[in-house]
C-alpha cells in the first residue's frame, strides 16, 4: 500500500487534532509540519521529522502528496493557494476563508493547478450523524421538513478568534458554519434564502465584550426544495461544547446530541483531567467524552481524503472546495441579512466568481 506524504500547517489546537486522525490511518504518513510556533513540541509529539518555519519553505522542499491547512481562518487563502502552485492537494480547515472572494480565488486555484481542494467538515463524517444519516434515508422519517443544528460553546480559546480581520466574524463564522455546511449537505439542496440575525460585536454582544465578532447569532434558511432550517452558533453557551441536531419529517424526527451523550457518567466530589471539548469543571455529575477525535468526526475525514488522494478520487459530496465556499456563503449572508435587514440568497455572493 503506498503511503500518502502529509505536511501539516499549525502546531495547536487543530494540527493537533488533525496528526491524531493521521496517526490512526494506516495510509497516512506525517512527514513534515510547518509553523512559526510550537514547531519542535508538536513535532517530537507526533514523531514528525521535517519541519519548517514556514509553510513556502515546506511547499519548497517537502516532497509531500497531501497538505493540511490548520492556520488561523484568513491564512487559509494565501496557504491554499501556495499549496495549489506548488502542485499539491489541500485539506483546507473550516471556514473555507474570511469572505467569499477569497475562497472562491481558492477553489478557482485548485482547479486551474489540477488539484484536490477538500474541504474540513468533521461533522459529516462523525459516526452519529452518519448512522441518522442511514436512518433517515431508510425513510424512517418520511420527507424532510424542518432541520434544526447548533454549534455553541463558551468562547474560542484562540486568540485569531478575537478578531474580524484573522477570523472573519465570530460565533457564526467560526462555529455556526459546522451546522450551515451539515444542513445544506442533508437537505441536499441550495439555500435560497437566508435571514440572520446577530450581536454586533464588542459592547453589544451578550457576554463577550472583549470578542470583536458576534457571540451569538441565528439563521433561518429556506432550500430551494423547500427544506426549513436554523443554524446557530454562540459563545454564550457553559458547561463544554453543546452540538445538537434535530431533523423533522413528514413521519418522524431524529435528534443527535453529538457532543455531551456519553455512555460514561461520573460523579465526582474532587474533579479530573479531561471531561470534553471546552468543559471549564468535572465537578459533580460529568459525562466525559469517550474518543473526539472519532465521534466529532476527524478519523473518518482524514481517512476519506487520504483515501481520494491515494486513489485519486473526487473529495465525497458535502467537502469539496465548492461546498466549503456553499457554507461560507451562507455564513457571510448571515452577516449580511443581519446588518441590512432583509433576507439574502447566498448563491447570490459566489455565483459569478466561480
Ligand atoms: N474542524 C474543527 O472542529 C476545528 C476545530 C478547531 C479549529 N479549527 C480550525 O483550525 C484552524 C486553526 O485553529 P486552531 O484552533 O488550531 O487555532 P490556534 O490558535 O490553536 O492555532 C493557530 C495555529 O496557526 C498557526 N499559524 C499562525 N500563523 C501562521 C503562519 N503564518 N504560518 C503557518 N501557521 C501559522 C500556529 O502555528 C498555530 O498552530 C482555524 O481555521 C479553525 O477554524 C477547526
Amino acid at each position: 500500500m503506498r503511503k500518502v506524504r502529509i505536511g501539516i500547517v499549525g502546531s495547536k489546537f487543530a494540527a493537533n487534532l488533525h496528526a491524531t486522525a493521521y496517526s490512526r490511518c494506516p495510509q497516512a504518513d506525517v512527514v513534515a509540519v510547518a509553523a512559526p510556533d510550537n514547531l519542535h513540541e508538536f513535532a517530537d509529539e507526533f514523531g514528525i521529522p521535517e519541519r519548517y518555519n514556514s509553510y513556502e519553505e515546506m511547499f519548497g522542499s517537502a516532497s509531500l502528496d497531501l497538505v493540511s491547512v490548520c492556520s488561523p481562518n484568513f491564512l487559509h487563502h494565501p496557504i491554499v493557494k501556495a499549496a495549489a502552485e506548488a502542485g499539491l492537494n489541500v485539506v483546507c480547515e473550516k471556514p473555507l476563508a474570511t469572505t467569499v472572494e477569497d475562497g472562491a480565488d481558492m477553489v478557482r486555484t485548485c482547479r486551474d493547478k489540477g488539484v484536490k481542494l477538500f474541504y474540513a467538515e468533521d461533522w459529516l463524517f462523525a459516526p452519529a450523524i452518519l448512522r441518522a444519516k442511514q436512518v433517515i434515508d431508510e425513510g424512517a422519517i418520511g420527507d424532510i421538513l424542518f432541520i434544526k443544528a447548533k454549534e455553541t460553546h463558551s468562547g474560542s480559546h484562540s486568540p485569531f478568534a478575537q478578531k474580524v480581520r484573522t477570523c472573519g466574524g465570530g460565533a457564526m463564522i467560526h462555529l455556526g458554519v459546522h451546522p450551515a455546511a451539515f444542513a445544506r449537505w442533508l437537505a441536499a439542496s441550495e439555500p435560497a434564502e437566508v435571514i440572520g440575525s446577530t450581536t454586533p460585536g464588542l459592547d453589544g454582544n451578550l457576554l463577550h465584550k472583549n470578542l470583536e465578532g458576534e457571540d451569538w447569532a441565528v439563521s433561518i434558511m429556506t432550500f430551494r426544495n423547500g427544506i426549513r432550517a436554523v443554524v446557530e452558533g454562540n459563545y454564550i453557551t457553559q458547561g463544554g461544547m453543546d452540538d445538537r441536531i434535530e431533523v423533522y419529517g413528514t413521519k418522524g424526527v431524529v435528534r443527535i446530541d453529538l457532543t455531551q451523550g456519553s455512555p460514561i457518567s461520573v460523579y465526582s466530589s474532587v474533579g479530573y483531567g479531561y471531561v470534553l471539548e471546552k468543559a471549564d469543571s468535572s465537578l459533580g455529575w460529568t459525562s466525559p467524552a469517550v474518543d473526539e477525535y472519532a465521534s466529532l468526526g476527524y478519523v473518518g475525514e482524514l481517512s476519506t481524503f487520504v483515501k481520494c488522494v491515494a486513489e485519486d478520487l473526487e473529495p465525497p459530496k458535502g467537502v469539496s472546495g465548492e461546498d466549503g465556499l456553499a457554507a461560507l456563503a451562507m455564513v457571510i449572508a448571515t452577516y449580511r441579512s443581519a446588518k441590512e435587514g432583509r433576507s439574502i440568497d447566498p448563491h447570490e455572493l459566489w455565483k459569478e466568481l466561480l
